[in-house]
């Protein structure tokens, strides 16, 4: 039993992470928002005597898949064969302990998704909807948004894509486009009548509403916030078909040429996974309300896990659905968005390369500045630090001394424990509090924290290692020796079973050092796991140092990567001429007239039926006033909260759907269209004045 479950509400946990696309290998971003938590949660439950089935597997349908099979000139198949293989191994070498890793390509999963739409087909829980979409008559084939090329009515740029501008960032409809082109024939596309049929979100708006918003309050604020945000703003239909070949065809009469939406499929990919790995009894984990299930995805899957799977399980009637979604916001890199496309990523499979055996130190590293509450940053230099100072400096070498001492002294093995004096017993109450305290900070998804609290206890160690001075006493008090190497050992056993969750390699080997056969997390909290006179075997380096040389290596290969961008981007500046011409001087007198202030966003919402508009209460330092700013498309209501910003004060108010905005928010603008605050170098306060 857990700890925060003590009234046994739960007989098991299904546990499932976000299926990645086969189309790309897996990069640190992923393992910090999704797989090391999820790997922690499930390792940690184990080891409390839980029933767990942890589900992983590859999402292989989608348009993404094809373009790249296209680009490549292989099949589909080709492209998801290829990175299934790569990620499958990324995750073992990381030591995922999933009980299945399957992909959605499996004709168990092609079976599964089927019936699923066809009980919902059935039931009459789908609307069919007539619409005109871009069809290609010379390839015979409907287009997909991003199949169609076009000039942006708004910007002009003749290379838009039917959903969206890249250069302007517009969102468009394909019928936007002017002179719309197949990507696939490069003719121009005629519009057709398709049918498709579309799961009707609206009703079950008020179900998700009591749901979430009433019964799930305990859900992590930015979770819980675009839920919200998404309900506030009413829910639409949502196809669930669309006219490709690649992906699980519509399993109904008038279909053809249709397959699932790969948003439908995906996520019954975790219960075809199941199917295939357990036969019938994969019931018992979907079906049975003694069972907890819970999702661990990245911030840009919440609506798909939160409120379209949710609604899905609920049209379908016979599953329970998600406890907790526990979504984490991004990782950065080096300041700056991780990008598959401008290879800004540390890839998994290049680190096992470039640091053989030290999964963990990464594994620490992601959790330590897991993007739990905001998005964070990953830096080399921070992970060098971190293992340094930490792993090695802490962990490791309260392990390392301990161990080594207990050979000098007692031939290796574990010395007596005879009178305790009060600051034994109070590293002893102390150590007794860490395995409920860590274990109750897993169980509400506080992984960093709870990784700090393992390293207290190594510190702990430390600390009463080096105040009781056993190489002193040696020579004078024997047996104060044996207590407190006695003692110390106790402490490095608990580290033993307490790190198994986050440092599962180390955590082997320093059961082996010990001598230690861990099965439970109920060992921990006593002095008593190692029995006097229990031999332990000869220290071993847990951590090693991390020199400057191979950190400079990955900093300089990033360096190229940004060089080599850059030189793509100049190149793609001087082919098409992107910054727009000087505007006509003006005098100072009409600079001055501008008044141009610091000031802080205190809240903000989306503005209903707007794409675009966020509502924001900005503190200028002489008041707060709403402003309407049209950022919606680059930053959500959640995020902007907190943001320094830089605020034209005297903008004369203006009516933004029925709400008056009263200034305006500076943004800047790059060439490819996307937003981005201003705001002072220095962490300014608000009312500052620009000039
Ligand atoms: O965002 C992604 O990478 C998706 N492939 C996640 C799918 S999760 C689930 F639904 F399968
Ligand atoms: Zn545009």
């Amino acid at each position: 039993m857990t700890y925060t479950d003590k009234d046994g509400k739960f007989k098991r946990y299904t546990v499932t992470t976000a299926l990645p696309y086969a189309n790309g290998p897996i990069h640190i971003g992923h393992m910090a928002g999704v797989y090391v938590p999820a790997d922690i949660y499930c390792r940690y439950l184990r080891l409390q005597g839980e029933q767990v089935f942890f589900i992983g597997g590859s999402d292989e349908h989608g348009v993404p898949v094809t373009i790249r099979a296209k680009k490549e000139g292989c099949t589909p198949q080709d492209v998801v064969d290829r990175y299934h293989g790569i990620i499958k191994k990324s995750f073992e070498d990381f030591g995922m302990t999933y009980d299945i890793y399957s992909r959605t390509t499996s004709e168990t999963h092609r079976q599964t998704a089927s019936d699923f739409f066809v009980k919902l087909f059935n039931d009459g829980k789908f609307i069919e909807q007539t619409t005109q979409q871009y069809y290609d008559e010379a390839e015979h084939t409907f287009l997909a948004d991003r199949y169609i090329v076009g000039t942006c009515p708004v910007c002009g740029n003749e290379h838009a894509y039917g959903d969206q501008c890249e250069k302007c960032g517009s969102s468009l409809n394909a019928t936007d486009l002017i002179n719309p082109k197949s990507a696939l024939s490069g003719n121009a596309p005629v519009l057709k009548e398709t049918k498709h049929w579309f799961l009707p979100l609206n009703e079950y708006e008020s179900f998700l509403k009591d749901w979430i918003l009433e019964n799930h309050k305990e859900w992590k604020t930015n979770v819980y916030g675009q839920c919200k945000s998404w309900l506030d703003n009413g829910l639409q239909p949502r196809a669930v078909t669309r006219d490709l070949d690649w992906g699980i065809k519509v399993p109904v009469a008038g279909a053809e040429g249709k397959v699932l939406y790969v948003w439908f499929d995906a996520p019954i990919g975790y219960i075809s996974n199941t199917i295939e790995k357990l036969g019938d009894k994969w019931r018992q984990w979907w079906q049975d309300k003694d069972t907890k299930l819970v999702h661990f995805i990245g911030k840009d899957n919440i609506v798909f896990h939160c409120i379209v799977f949710p609604a899905m399980l609920k049209a379908h009637g016979d599953f329970i659905l998600p406890e907790n979604v526990p979504a984490n916001e991004f990782l950065n890199l080096e300041g700056n968005k991780i990008s598959t496309s401008r290879n800004w990523a540390v890839w998994l499979h290049e680190y096992m390369e470039d640091f053989p055996d030290k999964q963990d130190v990464l594994r620490y590293v992601l959790c330590a500045n897991a993007p739990e509450t905001k998005d964070n940053d990953f830096t080399w230099k921070d992970f060098q630090t971190r293992n340094n100072s930490e792993l090695v400096a802490i962990l490791g070498n309260f392990i390392n001394r301990t161990v080594v001492l207990t050979h000098k002294y007692f031939e290796g093995k574990v010395p007596a424990c005879y009178e305790l004096n009060d600051v034994d017993k109070k590293a002893i109450e102390e150590i007794a509090t860490y395995p409920e305290k860590i274990g109750t900070l897993i169980e509400t998804y506080k992984f960093r924290d709870a990784l700090f609290e393992l390293m207290n206890l190594a510190r702990l160690g430390n600390k009463y290692l080096t105040e009781n001075e056993p190489w002193k006493t040696v020579k004078t008090d024997a047996r104060r020796t044996s207590t407190v190497l006695n003692v110390s050992l106790q402490i490095c056993a608990n580290l033993a079973v307490l790190c198994e969750p986050f440092l599962p390699f180390s955590a082997k080997k320093l059961q082996n050092m010990l001598n230690l056969s861990v099965c439970s997390w109920t060992q921990a909290g006593g002095v008593n796991i190692l029995e006097t006179n229990h031999t332990v075997n000869k220290a071993e380096l847990l951590f090693e140092r991390i020199e400057d040389e191979a950190v400079q290596k990955q900093i300089d290969k990033l360096q190229d990567t940004k060089n080599k961008n850059k030189a793509q981007v100049l190149q793609q500046l001087s082919d098409t001429p992107t910054q727009k011409p000087q505007k006509a001087n003006i005098s100072y007198d009409l600079f001055e007239q501008m008044d141009i202030r610091t000031g802080v966003i205190v809240s903000a919402e989306k503005v209903a039926k707007t794409k675009k508009l966020l509502k924001l209460t900005v503190d200028t330092g002489i008041d707060r006033r709403t402003i309407v700013s049209g950022i919606a498309e680059y930053y959500s209501a959640e995020e902007v909260v907190g943001k320094r910003v830089a605020v034209l004060m005297n903008l004369e108010p203006k009516q933004l759907k029925g709400i008056e905005s009263n200034g305006m928010i500076l943004m800047a603008e790059n060439a490819e269209g996307e937003l981005s605050f201003v705001s002072t170098q220095k962490e300014f306060g608000a009312g500052c004045e620009i000039r």
